[in-house]
């Protein structure tokens, strides 16, 4: 078999570079390691900044965000027993649409089998070989049989656990990386969420956050320690840890039920360089992990994804290879400051057991100091809404 471009995984990332290569008429092959259901299972992202919105609208696949996905030109932060307004429609002008990855994922599945696109999910024992020459190669076992794409470049989209960053020799790449001692307990429920807008809660308990997937569905996280595991959180346990770290108006207001899917994820800052090996590109989570805080981690794959696109056109269309060369550079440039960002957010909304109590002041402070300043609200929101590509 041979292809343009192999995509590995078919996540967010994969499916939406996908869909533009086939838009500009370059073939694409996708393999997943898993089953559409199981990547459909997959409950994460929920905030999605206008460019994300603009790129799946280039895709094609924009249209029931348009009329599903609930717009949200502020957020609020609890500290204190109060809660403050970051009004971004009115910082920064622009605004956010909460819609989750579950559902981009669909729109993006969809759009995909109407055009006819190859996706081989369940193929097993993925490997990436040649990249560093002119013809690359990609190996996948499907239904026991051995198979071999042929292509011209390789895009890893696999994410963070994938097989394409690990295909490359430990002396091409360099990884940064900073773990958090704790993570976060996410549960889903049909419940109308406690408020209109998601509330980032700092609470001597630890962090809290409330978000929603629609008016009928709520979407909760409380900080929990590191080794924690979901059996450890029944309902009730999680809905008096929130109820806790709300404020007085949130417990008066909040609606709690039975949940219908709870997860734990670990917090971690990672970024590695470069994201490109000769013909094999990284992008989304197979390059950079964020801490959730930052509502980032999509978002980050798709502006990843804009440049490698617009690469890959240029090569095939404009014959020029300006954009492949450029595009390490550009990806990282983009990544290090919502790294920076989520990184900033983490810090100042959770309980960090190991600064003490000079770190409880220090961020005491910072978040009166966003509150009294109209510059650091600002700072806040343009990077929340999304920075430029
Ligand atoms: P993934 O979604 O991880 O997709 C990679 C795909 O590759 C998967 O389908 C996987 O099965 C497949 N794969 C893996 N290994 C192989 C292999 N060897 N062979 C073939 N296929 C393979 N981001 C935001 O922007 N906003 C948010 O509000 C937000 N909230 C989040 C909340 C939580 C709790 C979590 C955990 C994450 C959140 N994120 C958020 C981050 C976001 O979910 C990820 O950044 C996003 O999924 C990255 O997309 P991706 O396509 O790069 O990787
Ligand atoms: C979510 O709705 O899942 C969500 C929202 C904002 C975040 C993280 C997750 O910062």
């Amino acid at each position: 078999m041979r292809t343009q471009v192999a995509i590995i995984g078919a996540g967010p990332s994969g499916l939406l570079l996908g869909q533009l290569l086939h838009k500009h008429g370059i073939d694409n092959v996708i393999l997943e390691a898993r089953t559409g259901e199981y990547v459909l299972g997959r409950v994460r992202a929920g905030v999605v900044e206008k460019g994300t919105v603009d790129m799946l609208d280039e895709a094609g696949v924009g249209a029931r965000l348009h009329r599903e996905g609930l717009v949200h030109d502020g957020t609020e932060i609890a500290f204190d027993g109060k809660r403050h307004r970051i009004d971004f429609a009115e910082l920064t002008g622009k605004t956010v649409v909460v819609y989750g990855q579950t559902e981009i994922t669909r729109d993006l599945m969809d759009g995909r089998a109407a055009t006819g696109g190859k996706t081989i999910y369940e193929a097993a024992d993925v490997s990436l070989h040649d990249f560093d020459g002119s013809s690359p190669k990609v190996r996948y076992k499907k239904d026991g049989k051995e198979h071999e794409l042929a292509c011209d470049f390789i895009a890893g989209c696999d994410g963070y656990h994938g097989a394409s960053r690990r295909s490359v020799p430990e002396k091409s790449i360099k990884t940064f990386e900073r773990v958090y001692p704790f993570g976060w307990m996410g549960l889903l429920s049909e419940t109308p969420p406690v408020s209109p807008e998601l509330i980032y809660i700092h609470s001597p308990r630890g962090f809290a956050l409330c978000s929603m997937r629609s008016n009928t569905r709520s979407r909760y996280y409380v900080q929990c320690d590191a080794g924690d595991k979901t059996e450890q959180w029944s309902d009730e346990r999680f809905w008096n840890e929130l109820r806790a770290r709300l404020d007085e108006k949130g417990r008066d207001e909040l609606v709690t039920g039975p949940s219908i899917e709870k997860t734990i994820a670990p917090l971690r800052s990672f970024v590695a360089e470069p994201m490109r090996f000769g013909r094999m590109f990284l992008a989304g989570d197979a390059a950079h992990i964020v801490p959730p805080t930052g509502a980032k981690g999509m978002n980050l794959a798709v502006s990843d994804v804009h440049y490698l696109s617009r690469a890959f056109i240029e090569y095939y269309k404009e014959k020029s290879s300006a954009g492949i060369d450029h595009y390490s550079a550009k990806a990282l440039a983009r990544v290090w400051k919502a790294v920076r960002f989520s990184w900033w957010m983490t810090s100042m909304l959770h309980k960090f057991p190991e600064t003490g109590e000079f770190g409880e002041k220090i961020q005491i402070a910072e978040l009166e100091y966003l509150f009294s300043s109209k510059s650091a609200a600002t700072a806040l929101a343009e990077n929340y809404v999304g920075l430029p590509y």
